[in-house]
């Protein structure tokens, strides 16, 4: 951006005015706020969304579309009753501690051409769960309250490939990327790209 000195009182009124729309716009109202991140911030304060997923409450605490982080992303996500995430896979680490409440970890290894049946771990507070790089699997509150987990992926942003059910072919595993809430700041990447 220039700023324009000059002699004339509306000039200054108008690069004021552009600078305050420059700073509220790029940066303090932004959804993707890549720079002027602040060193702390109250998580009650970060934005929640379901991002369509019934009992689901997804917030991402430090990311790499949304934050800029290179190599790891942090996510606080609360699982109602019976909610569960979808089964899928990605080529990332994963490491979950559970913060509150109980649930089932499903876990299928990547040795045939389909996850087949899982391998069931009950999960439970202060548990700690790493998902080993390409394993299809499936987090679900079995319990009956909520399941509130902090989750750390290495290799942002995550690209997570999909599936129907444990005997869909690995091959057949729809890829959804951007995911869910990358998907808003990387539309506004691409944008300002452009
Ligand atoms: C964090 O935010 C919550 C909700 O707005 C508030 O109640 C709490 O006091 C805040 N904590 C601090 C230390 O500011
Ligand atoms: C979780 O484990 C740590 C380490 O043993 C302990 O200090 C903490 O009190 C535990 N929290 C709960 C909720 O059990």
């Amino acid at each position: 951006m220039m700023i324009v000195l000059s002699s004339s009182p509306i000039a200054a009124v108008v690069s004021v005015a552009l600078l305050l729309l420059y700073f509220s716009g790029d940066t303090l109202g932004a959804p993707c706020p890549i720079n002027g991140l602040p060193i702390v911030r109250n998580i009650s304060d970060l934005p929640q969304d379901n991002y369509g997923r019934p009992g689901l409450s997804h917030m991402t605490v430090a990311g790499s579309v949304l934050h800029g982080m290179k190599e790891v992303e942090i996510w606080l996500q609360t699982f109602a009753p019976g909610s569960e995430t979808p089964i899928h896979r990605h080529s990332c680490e994963e490491v979950f501690v559970v913060l509150k409440g109980s649930g089932t970890l499903y876990l299928a290894e990547m040795h045939a051409s389909v996850p087949g049946k899982p391998i069931e771990f009950p999960i439970f507070a202060n548990s700690t769960l790493h998902i080993p790089i390409n394993d299809a699997h499936q987090v679900k509150n079995t319990g009956n309250e909520d399941l509130q987990v902090l989750v750390i992926i290495s290799r942002p942003p995550i690209k997570i490939f999909t599936y129907d059910d444990w005997f869909m072919p690995h091959t057949a595993a729809k890829l959804k990327f951007p995911y869910y809430w990358d998907e808003q700041c990387v539309q506004e990447s691409q944008k300002d790209e452009l």
